[in-house]
């Protein structure tokens, strides 16, 4: 039995292609490991709060700004929790959404998930991701790939906070005819789990 965690930032419910794919993943996970727990984090719901000066300074002093720390506290809570990540990562300007760039401010913390006491240490251990990109366009090979600017910083700020485990599915093409109309299918059967 594992704790799953899905991270989700597309605010386009079932008709989103990174949130179709995040829940094949978990159902495989599932299936894997029976009686497997999930817990949504939908960032678009949540809304994280761009980082502003007393933010900044409450992931320093921490336990007097207790207060302000509610929502980050209990994401990087759901972090610690979990077995498995998955996140659903939409494309959007050749970036990720920015509801999923504001969770990330709120976990990226020093002393909290990443520590220079001993040189840098990330402080989340012994978890897997799962990354579930979704695009318009081709960028897993070809002419774009070098244009998918969120699966590289992704793997690299999770990697920061302990998370290198990293595997990565898409649904890629659902803009361009020829490869749109077997963009889903082909995203969705490509989930095989070792
Ligand atoms: C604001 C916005 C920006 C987008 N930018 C890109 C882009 O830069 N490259 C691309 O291939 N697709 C782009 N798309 C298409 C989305 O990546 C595509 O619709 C994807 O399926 C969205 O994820 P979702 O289905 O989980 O919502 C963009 C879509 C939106 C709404």
């Amino acid at each position: 039995m594992k704790r799953i965690l899905h991270i989700s930032s597309s605010p386009r419910g079932e008709a989103s292609s990174s949130i179709m794919l995040a829940n094949r993943i978990i159902e495989k996970i599932q299936n894997l490991h029976p009686g497997s727990t999930v817990v949504v984090n939908d960032t678009t719901a949540k809304d994280y709060p761009h980082l502003d000066a007393q933010l900044i300074s409450a992931y320093k002093t921490m336990e007097e700004s207790a207060h302000l720390l509610k929502d980050s506290d209990a994401a990087v809570k759901e972090l610690f929790d979990a077995d498995i990540i998955v996140i659903g990562v939409p494309m959007y300007n050749f970036n990720m959404p920015s509801a999923l760039k504001a969770w990330i401010d709120h976990v990226v913390r020093p002393g909290v998930t990443f520590s220079y006491a001993n040189g840098l240490e990330g402080l989340l251990k012994d978890k897997k991701v799962y990354l579930a990109l979704a695009a318009h366009g081709v960028y897993s090979d070809g002419p774009m790939k070098d244009y998918d600017f969120s699966e590289p910083y992704l793997r690299y700020i999770l990697g920061f906070i302990g998370l290198t485990d990293i595997t990565s599915f898409r649904i890629e093409g659902g803009g361009i005819p020829g490869i749109m109309e077997t963009a889903v299918e082909k995203g969705l059967d490509s989930v095989v789990l070792a």
